[in-house]
């Protein structure tokens, strides 16, 4: 296994902290994943299984390790409190018509941050780095077509619609790009 030639840094943001994924991560993780305005739009669309968050936490880990990006907690740091997480990670099999090898940034914070930026400020930060440190030539998003949030922020980004198709779960997706600034 190809291993990240050094552990994770924090990355810092106006308001937040991005800490990568660890073990600290895994019950406020857990806890979004139960509640369905959360996960209305995220996967199958209902709270989630002990198994499927259990597979989602440990990828983070991993990815981490073997890339050098992938998973970061979102810290307020006025409060030190969790105010969700970002991901920068290959979207994987099972998404019509996308490479999994594509890397896709995604994003989930906690409602009662909501409508504060958080999901702009920490995708900015892990795009700037997929695109710097990380030489990435091009980051995808999916979105549920219903997501006006989330399509908002992917906006917000620079992101681009090129496409709908349908995510492993069979539901639809709307596929975003954004390609490295010139
Ligand atoms: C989507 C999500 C991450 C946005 O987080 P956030 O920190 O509130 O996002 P931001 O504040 O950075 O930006 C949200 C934007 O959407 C807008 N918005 C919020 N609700 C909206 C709605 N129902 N319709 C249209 N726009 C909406 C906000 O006004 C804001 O845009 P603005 O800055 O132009 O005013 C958050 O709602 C969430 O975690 N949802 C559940 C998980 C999820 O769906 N993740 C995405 C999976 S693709």
């Amino acid at each position: 296994m190809r291993l990240a030639s050094r552990p994770m840094e924090p990355i810092e943001t106006a308001r937040l902290t991005l800490e990568p994924w660890s073990e600290a991560h895994r019950e406020p993780f857990r806890r979004m994943t139960l509640d369905p305005q959360v996960v209305r739009y995220v996967a199958h669309g209902e709270p989630w299984d002990e198994q499927l968050a259990e597979e989602r936490f440990q990828a983070g880990i991993t990815l981490n390790r073997e890339r050098g990006y992938g998973r970061w907690a979102l810290l307020e740091r006025a409060t030190g409190g969790w105010a969700g997480l970002v991901i920068l990670q290959p979207v994987g099999p099972g998404t019509e018509g996308v490479d999994p090898e594509a890397v896709e940034v995604g994003w989930c914070v906690e409602p009662a941050v909501w409508g504060r930026g958080y999901a702009t400020e920490s995708a900015c930060a892990v795009v700037a780095a997929g695109f710097g440190a990380h030489g990435l030539d091009r980051i995808w998003a999916r979105i549920a077509p219903p997501n006006a949030a989330s399509a908002r922020v992917a906006v917000k980004l620079g992101m681009e619609k090129v496409s709908t198709t349908r995510n492993p779960f069979g539901m639809d997706a709307d596929i975003y790009l954004l390609d490295r600034p010139a």
